[in-house]
């Protein structure tokens, strides 16, 4: 451990101390004690004058995008005008929930095309993240881009590229990294509540099937109400096929996977939380074990990673699992561990558990330790728990991002967005070599710093 972070860690338990009634009397807490604080405040600045208003467009009118969207026009000054979407059934249901009077299309440079609209929401499957993207900064358009930032690795640096050259504001919507419980992670990480990180790992548990993406399709699915054509035209060439286009997680020419999917989540947080720029090595393993639907990725998918000591963390190792067949379903979970504890993350909360016999320095153990030797043997102590959550009333990460996005519109600097490209690009990275690392069965390795693979 470096002096800032023994420091850090020292300050961290002095404050602990201070805070704690039971600590301060030497009694140390049992399991039925844990704590719960608010998380309150941290950097919440989202003021805006009353004639700053920002016209949005949504392009992929689906479940995210139409999550989206409802959470941007939460954000105050923030006017719905139009949307773009491949399948008719999509665009009406957009009539009816945002009013007759949107624009709506099934080509989305027609959206890029208008003068009214400032900015994009991005919520299309992952293979076209990347071309719409580029076109709606080159057309002046402010851009919101769902994650993974792109469908392969070798696409990002377009996405920059276009991002520096247009110099519009550009953010992937990884929401966690905006919300209240990431930032108190980092605040503690930071103040070294968890001592010198060295691991982290992260879970899916699903078992529903459509939670393991087996969609309903519409029954009037055809090559009337869809535009297939549009839809293939940067990929393979294939006849139309209905779960193709409405199950497309499923098939790697669209979607990518559990690793792009999901692990990109964790990897957004984690790199948030420790300023990371990420692992260094990716290897994964898994295999398609029940969900035999056609798909083409797998349904239990493991990760392993390497992240390298960095000015500002120390050599960690990350574990990621996904498993679509888990008969216990519905667990997901961040975890970072340290030499002196852990932390459970989540977008509201973050639960801090430090382990009373590790070697802590702490003046009130070394004291119990040294008292009467005949006295009858120790018990063994659960963990110190801490549970920090979100005040009543939080509005939650989602809308922190959208807000975070907005705000960096109106404050006119890409500076301020809270993912922009290269975040977003670190962060899908790791998740899709994952997938290279998979379909090889090799370890990918990965320049974190100059965002190339070596
Ligand atoms: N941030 C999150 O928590 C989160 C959660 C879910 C999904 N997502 C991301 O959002 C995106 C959409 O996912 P979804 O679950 O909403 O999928 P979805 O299938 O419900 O919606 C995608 C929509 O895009 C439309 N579409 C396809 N190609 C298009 C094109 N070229 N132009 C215009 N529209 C097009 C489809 O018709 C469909 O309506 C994905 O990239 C996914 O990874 C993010």
């Amino acid at each position: 451990m470096d002096k800032n972070q023994s420091h850090a860690r020292r300050s961290f338990l002095k404050k602990l101390m201070l805070t704690s009634g039971a600590m301060a009397a030497g009694n140390y807490l049992s399991a039925s004690d844990a704590e719960v604080r608010k998380i309150v405040g941290l950097s919440r600045n989202q003021s805006f004058a009353a004639n700053d208003n920002v016209n949005v467009a949504l392009i992929g009118a689906g479940s995210m995008g139409s999550g989206d969207l409802n959470t941007a026009l939460m954000v105050p000054g923030v006017k719905m005008v139009a949307a773009c979407d491949l399948y008719t059934g999509r665009l009406e249901s957009a009539r009816k929930k945002w009013g007759n009077d949107i624009f709506t299309t099934k080509n989305y440079k027609e959206i890029l095309n208008r003068k009214d609209i400032d900015a994009v929401i991005i919520a299309t499957p992952d293979h076209w993240h990347k071309q719409i993207s580029i076109d709606a900064m080159n057309a002046g358009k402010h851009v919101y881009c769902e994650k993974p930032m792109v469908h392969s690795v070798g696409e990002g640096p377009d996405v920059i590229a276009a991002q520096k050259r247009t110099g519009k504001v550009f953010q992937v919507g990884s929401q966690g990294v905006s919300s209240l419980g990431n930032e108190k992670a980092k605040e503690l990480l930071k103040a070294g509540a968890i001592g010198e990180l060295n691991y982290a790992e992260g879970f899916w548990a699903r078992r529903d099937p459509v939670a393991v993406w087996q969609y309903p399709v519409p029954e009037d699915a055809s090559e009337q109400t869809v535009d297939w054509e549009a839809y293939i035209s940067n990929t393979t060439r294939r006849p139309f096929d209905k779960l193709r286009f409405f199950r497309w997680r499923n098939y790697n020419d669209y979607g990518t996977g559990m690793a792009g999917d999901l692990y990109v989540h964790l990897f957004s947080s984690l790199h948030f939380i420790t300023d990371s720029l990420g692992p260094d090595r990716i290897y994964s393993t898994g295999g398609l074990r029940f969900w035999n639907d056609g798909r083409e990725c797998p349904d239990v998918q493991l990760g392993a990673f390497d992240y390298p000591k960095t000015t500002v963390h120390p050599a960690f190792n990350l574990s990621l699992r996904c498993n679509f067949v888990d008969g216990t379903s519905g667990t997901t979970y961040l975890k970072l561990v340290g030499s002196e504890g852990s932390m459970d993350v989540t977008w509201d909360d973050v639960t801090l558990k430090k382990n009373n016999f590790s070697d802590s320095g702490d003046p009130f153990l070394q004291k119990q330790k040294n008292t009467n030797a005949s006295e009858p043997r120790k018990k063994i102590l659960p963990p110190r728990i801490i549970t920090y959550k979100a005040e009543e009333g939080y509005k939650g990460g989602p809308y922190d991002h959208m807000a975070n996005f907005f705000t960096a519109i109106r404050s006119g600097s890409n500076k301020n967005v809270a993912e922009d490209a290269v975040f977003g690009y670190r962060a899908a990275a790791p998740a899709l070599l994952c997938n290279d690392s998979l379909r090889e069965k090799k370890p990918m390795h990965w320049d974190p710093v100059n965002m190339k693979k070596v």
